[in-house]
């Protein structure tokens, strides 16, 4: 199932943003043209990944629980203290409006 999100003009540069979609919570970044999902919680302690920073060089967004690191591109767990990946979530850019496909 394919739901708009919103316009890419709306999500800020490498600022993660929290949204509600079929009763699931995904965070999605923008770096530059290109747009990730994840879904937000922390593999770790069910702890919520749209409130950390985004680290843009390597692609990651840093659970700002206790540091964890998870890739933006698959949803690997990067770093300690989590191990578990999270669910990466289908998302796309169609005519400027962002898209995601959950399964
Ligand atoms: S809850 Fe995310 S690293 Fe611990």
């Amino acid at each position: 199932m394919a739901e708009i999100l919103c316009s890419i003009d709306e999500l800020t540069e490498a600022q993660a943003r929290r949204f509600e979609v079929a009763g699931s919570a995904i965070v999605v970044v923008r770096i530059g043209e290109q747009v990730y999902a994840l879904e937000d919680r922390c593999s770790h302690e069910d702890f919520p990944l749209s409130d950390g920073l985004v680290d843009v060089d390597d692609c990651q967004i840093e659970c700002s629980r206790h540091g964890a690191m998870f890739s933006l591109e698959t949803g690997a767990a990067c770093s300690f203290p989590a191990v578990k990946a999270v669910d990466s979530i289908a998302i796309s850019v169609v005519d400027g409006q962002v898209e995601v496909t959950l399964p």
